[in-house]
């Protein structure tokens, strides 16, 4: 029996190895841990439980007969963060690259499947050097039944993807269908193609951070929703931001007991907003004074800075939140803050997250860059997004909301449960002088006349109570109360159901 046991220690201890000491040291070289390294950081001590921990690849062309090591270069399991269930694989660098093979595809797919009837979210720490390109199409056909399943699970089980390492070709396609991606800076790259196909085909010389780093991704291109310094930074930033979200589509998010007073007031809120409406302000400090110890896990935070996403607590309870910034254009809405809010207004949506939106919006962005761009299309995601919710959502217009981006922003009129606005608000087509140019475009030359009208406009419109006195917003409440009168909202909507017609799927401009 001994004898057994010592076999089975040794084989743990060959596969826990993953590719030697040589390589564990180069993968340390680089800043990087290992594939368990991470895995210890990322879940709660010892709740780690593996599997497939012997399987090995069935190639043979090229000398891989010789090359198996146990694992084949993924270590997949289940295990837990802060007490609840998450499957995760994480890929191993040090085996063959971390390169996705038949065997190493099918271990993924094990661990999606049991996430998908078990209800619980998938994380993926990716490290890799693609499809192993020992085994061809096996191997593209691998990282497909990988796609298929991210697909299937996506709505159903969240979806998180680290990048902490190479991640080009085709493979990059498996964290993009995910729901979040984050990743390490200077360590990690995700590209269709690589700096050398690009100089080959474009004649463009780039190197592998700027074609597709960290900083590139949460800046330029939107495919990371955040960066972070090292790997341990990231992995503990992935637990804090487990802890927003629900296990599955079917389970409330998770409720985490807070001291923090929800009828709490903040005196500071009734100074926010500037007596110069053309001043602008940080919507930031309303978001950190309205949540629950003033914790915000903001996403995309570099990344169409005109408008801000992320997660706060309110009693308790996870909320997302959309907020215009009027520190960046003036909070207009564009293209790249549609698209932004928009599919997170869709994760919220899907995992039952409340919606709270904050709006300080003087309408879309003007220009050609725009139009050309397909700002219809886009702008339309983010109001196909509201519209089609049936999440609880709460309104607060603090200041403008004028024209088409009214609605928009989680107008009562496209589903928003409780729209509530401060006295700065003003809620009308658009802004008073702008709407006196045209409205007396025969006086133009007569600067004193369009004072006069602007004047006249503004007393009519520039206040939220033309919108209230119609029922279009439900209250106008004091800014330094907000924090309560939102919070009473949520928690009066906590039994919302609605259900939207039967159909196969929408079709939400794309
Ligand atoms: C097999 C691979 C591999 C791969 C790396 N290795 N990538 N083995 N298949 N795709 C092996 C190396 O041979 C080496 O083995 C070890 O991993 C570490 O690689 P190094 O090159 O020494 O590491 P580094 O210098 O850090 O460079 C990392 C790298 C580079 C930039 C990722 O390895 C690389 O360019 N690899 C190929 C990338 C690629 O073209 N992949 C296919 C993309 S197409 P030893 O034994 O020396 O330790 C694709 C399509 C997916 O993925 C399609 C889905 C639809």
């Amino acid at each position: 029996m001994r004898a057994i046991l010592e076999q089975l220690d040794a084989r743990r201890a060959q596969a826990r190895a993953g590719g030697g000491e040589r390589r564990v040291a180069a993968q340390h070289a680089k800043g990087k841990l290992t594939a368990r390294e991470r895995l210890e950081i990322l879940l709660d001590e010892n709740s780690f439980e593996e599997f497939d921990m012997y399987v090995t690849h069935r190639a043979t062309d090229f000398g891989m007969a010789a090359q198996k090591v146990p694992g084949d270069g993924v270590v997949t399991g289940w295990g837990t963060i802060n007490g609840r269930l998450t499957y995760v694989f994480a890929q191993d660098f040090t085996v063959l690259g971390g390169s996705l093979s038949e065997t190493h595809a099918q271990k993924i797919c094990k661990i999606m499947d049991m996430a998908m009837r078990n209800g619980a979210p998938v994380i993926g720490l990716n490290d890799s050097g693609g499809a192993r390109i020992q085994e061809g199409v096996a191997s593209l056909a691998g990282y497909a039944e990988v796609f298929r399943r991210n697909a299937e699970a996506s709505g159903v089980v969240p979806q998180l993807s680290l990048v902490m390492g190479p991640c080009a070709g085709g493979a990059v396609y498996s964290p993009a269908m995910t729901d979040f991606i984050f990743m390490v800076r200077d360590s990690s790259y995700m590209f269709v193609t690589g700096p050398d196909v690009v100089k080959t085909v474009t004649n463009e010389t780039v190197t592998a951070e700027e074609l597709g780093g960290a900083s590139t991704h949460t800046r330029k291109s939107s495919v990371a929703d955040a960066a972070f310094e090292n790997d341990v930074e990231a992995l503990e930033a992935t637990r804090r931001f487990f802890d927003f979200l629900p296990l599955n589509n079917r389970q409330a998010p998770p409720e985490r007991p807070s001291n923090d007073d929800p009828a709490r007031l903040e005196m500071r809120l009734d100074t926010l907003v500037p007596d110069n409406a053309a001043k602008p302000y940080d919507m930031r400090e309303l978001v950190l004074a309205l949540a629950d110890e003033g914790d915000f896990f903001e996403l995309q935070a570099e990344f169409a800075r005109n408008i801000l996403i992320g997660f706060i607590r309110l009693e308790g309870q996870s909320v997302g939140v959309v907020a215009n910034q009027p520190m960046v254009l003036a909070g207009c809405l564009d293209i790249d803050a549609s698209r932004k809010a928009a599919r997170f207004v869709r994760f919220c949506d899907a995992f039952s997250i409340p919606i709270l939106t904050l709006v300080d919006v003087p309408g879309f962005l003007p220009g050609t860059a725009q139009e050309h761009g397909g700002v219809i299309k886009h702008g339309a995601k983010l109001l196909f997004a509201y519209a089609e919710a049936t999440v609880p959502m709460v309104t607060l217009i603090t200041r403008k909301a004028y024209g088409g981006a009214y609605d928009v922003m989680a107008s009562k009129h496209i589903g928003a449960d409780i729209n509530y606005a401060w006295p700065t608000a003003e809620i009308a087509v658009m802004g008073a002088k702008g709407a006196a140019e045209i409205l007396y475009r025969s006086e133009l030359k007569d600067p004193e006349a369009i004072a006069r009208h602007t004047q006249e406009y503004e007393e009519r419109f520039a206040n939220p109570f033309v919108a209230a006195e119609r029922g279009f917003v439900d209250e106008v409440i004091m800014p330094h109360s907000s924090r309560r009168r939102v919070a009473r909202a949520f928690a009066m909507l906590r039994t919302k159901k609605q259900e939207q017609p039967w159909r196969k799927h929408d079709n939400i401009p794309l």
